[in-house]
C-alpha cells in the first residue's frame, strides 16, 4: 500500500471527529464530510482535547500535524483520498448509500472502512463497485486514545484489504484485532451489550442506581479489565489450579438465573430514571469537561501500562519508538558534512511548555536536549531493533547553561558537537537556538554511557555504531572547543 497522506472521513460526529484527531496527530491530512453545520466547531473542540491528551501522554515529537479541511460534497471529499473511513449514523440504508457513492468517486484501489458498531460488512458492501476493498474498522471512543480497532471483512472483502487496513491502523498507534468471521456486533460490542442489558435491568428493577453500577465496575473489575480482560483474570481466580478449577467452581452458577439475555423494555419511565440518575452523576460538568477527565485517567492508565510493557502499554511503547524515529529520520550517510556541529533536532515551543512567566519552563530545556541526544543515537544507527536487543545510550550527566528565555510558538533547533568518545562513553555538547534569528538560548553538555539494559551494566556499543561515533568525534576534534564546555555550576570564567 502506498503511503497514506490524505484520509477522507464521512461523518464527523463523536467517532469521525475522534478519527480526525488521531489522524492529524499522526501528520495525516484529513477531509471531513458532514452535513451538520456545527460539525467543524465540534471537530475542532475534539482536536484540541486530543492534542491536550497526547501532550500529556507522550514526550515523543508530534511536530508535524496534519490539516483538517471540510467538504460539503461527498464526491469531492473522497476523490483524492488514500483511504476512506465512514462514521455516519448507524443506519444500514444510509451507510450503504454513502459507501456506494464514495466507492464510485474514489480511486478503485483505495481501502474503504466503516466504523459501524455492529452492522454486517457483507450487507454494507452490497452495493459498492469493488466491494473487495471494503472492511469494517470498528474503533472505540475516544478514538485518539484507545488503541483497539476491530477489523472485520464481509463475504466479498479480500484478505489483502484486511491486512492493508490493519497495517494502516497499526501505523497510527492502534491495535487492530482482525476477526476471522463476521457477526452482528463483532466481539467487543457483544460483550458490552451483555453487560449493558444487565445494567438496565438493575436500574429498571430498582436494585442499583447508575452511579452504583458504575462504581461496581470502576473500583474493581474495570481496573483489571484494562490489561488482562476476562479469561486471564478468571484463570487467576481459579488459584493455583488455574482455569480448570475456576470452571469447576463457578461453572454451576452459570445455570443460576443471575443474568438475563433479553433487554428490558426501554419505557419512558426507565429512560427518565436513567437520564435523571446520570445527571446526578455528572454533577453539572459539561461533556467536554467529562471528556477531559476521562482522557486524563486514560492517559494515566496507558502510561502505567507502558511501564509494564504490557497490553495497551506495549502498543504505546512500540508506537512511541516509531514517533521518535519519525521525528529523527536522519541516519549517517556517506558524504555527510561532519566538519561542523550536527543539526539533528528541531522543535517548537508548544503552549504546554510555557510556565507562569510566559517562557519555556526549565524542564523542557532538558527535554529538548534529551531529544537531541536521541536524534544523535538515531544518526549513529541506533534503531528499534537495537533497543529491542536491550542496548542503548543512557545520559549519566548533564550540565545546562540557560542563556535566554524563549516564548511560546518559537521554532527551535539544536546543534550537537561530539567532544569525545570511547567504546562505552559519548561526550556531547548541544547548543539550542531560536531558529528565527539564530539567538543562542541554552547549551547542554552531556555524558552518555552505552548500556546493556538487561545485564544492568555498561558495555561497548555495537561495532558499526561505534565506527560512526568515532567518525564524528574525529571530524569534530578539529572544531574549536565550544564556549561553556567543561564549565561547572557557579564557576567563574577568568
Ligand atoms: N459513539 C461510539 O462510542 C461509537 C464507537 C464505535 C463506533 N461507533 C460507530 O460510529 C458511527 C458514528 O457514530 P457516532 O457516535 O460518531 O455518531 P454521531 O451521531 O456522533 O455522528 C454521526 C455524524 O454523521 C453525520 N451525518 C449524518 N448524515 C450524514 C451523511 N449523509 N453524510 C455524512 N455524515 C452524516 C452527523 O451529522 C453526525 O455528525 C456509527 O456507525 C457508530 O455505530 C460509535
Amino acid at each position: 500500500m502506498g503511503e497514506i497522506r490524505n484520509v477522507a472521513l464521512i461523518g464527523a460526529g463523536v467517532i469521525g471527529a475522534g478519527w480526525a484527531a488521531r489522524l492529524v496527530l499522526n501528520g495525516i491530512d484529513v477531509t471531513l464530510h458532514d452535513p451538520d453545520p456545527e460539525a467543524e466547531r465540534k471537530a475542532e473542540e475534539v482536536r484540541k482535547n486530543a492534542l491536550r491528551a497526547w501532550r500529556k501522554l507522550t514526550l515523543a515529537p508530534l511536530d508535524h500535524l496534519g490539516r483538517i479541511t471540510f467538504s460539503r460534497d461527498l464526491e469531492a471529499a473522497v476523490e483524492n483520498a488514500d483511504l476512506i473511513q465512514e462514521s455516519a449514523p448507524e443506519r444500514l440504508d444510509l451507510k450503504r448509500d454513502l459507501l456506494a457513492r464514495a466507492s464510485r468517486a474514489c480511486r478503485p484501489d483505495v481501502v474503504i472502512a466503516s466504523s459501524t458498531s455492529g452492522l454486517l460488512p457483507s450487507r454494507l458492501q452490497a452495493e459498492m463497485p469493488h466491494p473487495e476493498r471494503f472492511v469494517v474498522g470498528h474503533p472505540f471512543n475516544p478514538v485518539y486514545l484507545l488503541p483497539l480497532v476491530e477489523v472485520c471483512g464481509g463475504q466479498q472483502t479480500s484478505e489483502e484489504t484486511k491486512q492493508r487496513a490493519a497495517d494502516f491502523y497499526r501505523s497510527i498507534g492502534m491495535h487492530p484485532l482482525v476477526l476471522g468471521k463476521e457477526i452482528d456486533g463483532f466481539v467487543a460490542d457483544r460483550l458490552l451489550e451483555a453487560l449493558w442489558r444487565e445494567a438496565l435491568h438493575l436500574v429498571n428493577d430498582g436494585i442499583a442506581t447508575t452511579d452504583q453500577i458504575d462504581q461496581a465496575i470502576a473500583y474493581g473489575p474495570g481496573l483489571r479489565w484494562s490489561f488482562m480482560g476476562t479469561f486471564l483474570i478468571y484463570r487467576l481466580a481459579g488459584g493455583e489450579a488455574g482455569m480448570r478449577h475456576f470452571m469447576a467452581q463457578f461453572g454451576p452458577t452459570l445455570k443460576l438465573p443471575w443474568s438475563r439475555l433479553e433487554a428490558p423494555e426501554l419505557t419512558d419511565g426507565l429512560i427518565e430514571t436513567i437520564v435523571a440518575q446520570s445527571d446526578v452523576q455528572a454533577k453539572g460538568r459539561s461533556i467536554r469537561e467529562l471528556e477531559r477527565l476521562r482522557d486524563d485517567c486514560l492517559v494515566a492508565v496507558l502510561q502505567a501500562l507502558r511501564t509494564q510493557d504490557y497490553a495497551a502499554g506495549a502498543v504505546l511503547k512500540a508506537y512511541e519508538e516509531k514517533l521518535y524515529n519519525r521525528g529523527h529520520p536522519l541516519v549517517m550517510a556517506e558524504g555527510d558534512d561532519l566538519g561542523r556541529p550536527l543539526r539533528l533536532h528541531e522543535a517548537r515551543v508548544v503552549p504546554e511548555w510555557v510556565d507562569y512567566n510566559g517562557h519555556m519552563s526549565e524542564s523542557r530545556y532538558l527535554q529538548v536536549f534529551g531529544d537531541s541526544s536521541d536524534a544523535l543515537s538515531r544518526y549513529v544507527g541506533i534503531d528499534a531493533d537495537y533497543h529491542a536487543a536491550g542496548m542503548t545510550y543512557y545520559t549519566v550527566e548533564t550540565h545546562i547553561m540557560h542563556l535566554r528565555e524563549v516564548a511560546a510558538e518559537e521554532p527551535l533547533h539544536v546543534t550537537t558537537q561530539v567532544l569525545g568518545c570511547d567504546a562505552k562513553r559519548l561526550h556531547v555538547f548541544h547548543a539550542l537556538y531560536r531558529t528565527r534569528d539564530e539567538a543562542r538560548l541554552a547549551t547542554a553538555e552531556q555524558m552518555l554511557l552505552h548500556v546493556d539494559r538487561r545485564a544492568g551494566r555498561a558495555c561497548p556499543a555495537r561495532p558499526d555504531v561505534l565506527a560512526r561515533v568515532r567518525r564524528i568525534a574525529e571530524a569534530h576534534a578539529a572544531l574549536p572547543k565550544p564556549e561553556h564546555a567543561g564549565r561547572r555550576v557557579g564557576e567563574r570564567r577568568s
